[in-house]
């Protein structure tokens, strides 16, 4: 793989370049603001780089023994395909190695590329949105009939 440069811990990442690499890659609109947040209360994070251009991301919560969450996982298109985002996903795997399960849910579409990860579907997960109509739109939540 070309030459990609491994940063854990988000002190002294860029937010506004990540910002910036969620809509492009895209992942959303995810203001600096947000990410200082979300990153900064994440067990796990990883950031790749290439010359010094942050083209990759991605973060796990984790409570320690029982449960990870992996999310914000990205990567730049002019890098996709080149096995980046699967190495961002084996890298969590293994800062989250030890939890009884590491969990996610997959931005419709790409389920097969977290299946050929390892991840399998789970029959009863539920969650609770702040916006659950946009959810439902985005083809997240299945509405109740
Ligand atoms: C999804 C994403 C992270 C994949 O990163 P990537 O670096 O392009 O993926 P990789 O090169 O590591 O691909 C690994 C494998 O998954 C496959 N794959 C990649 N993207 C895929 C997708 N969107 N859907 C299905 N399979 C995909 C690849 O073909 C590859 O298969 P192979 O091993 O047989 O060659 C990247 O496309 C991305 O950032 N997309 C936009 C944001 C997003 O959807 N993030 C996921 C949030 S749940």
């Amino acid at each position: 793989m070309a030459d990609y440069a491994w940063r854990y811990g988000h002190e002294g990442v860029d937010l506004e370049e990540l910002s910036r690499l969620y809509r492009i890659a895209p992942l959303g609109h995810k203001p600096p603001e947000a990410l200082a947040t979300v990153f900064g209360n994440s067990r796990y994070t990883c950031f790749v780089y290439a010359a010094d251009v942050l083209v990759g991301a991605g973060r796990a919560l984790a409570d320690g023994g029982d449960c990870a969450y992996i999310a914000d996982v990205a990567v730049h298109p002019d890098h996709q395909g080149r096995g980046l985002g699967a190495d961002i996903i084996r890298k969590l795997l293994e800062s989250a190695r030890g939890h009884k399960k590491i969990i996610l849910y997959a931005n419709p579409g790409t389920e097969s590329f977290y299946r050929r990860l390892g991840f399998l579907h789970m029959n009863t997960a539920m969650g609770v949105w702040a916006d659950p109509e946009r959810a439902v739109e985005n083809g997240l939540l299945r509405p109740e009939t």
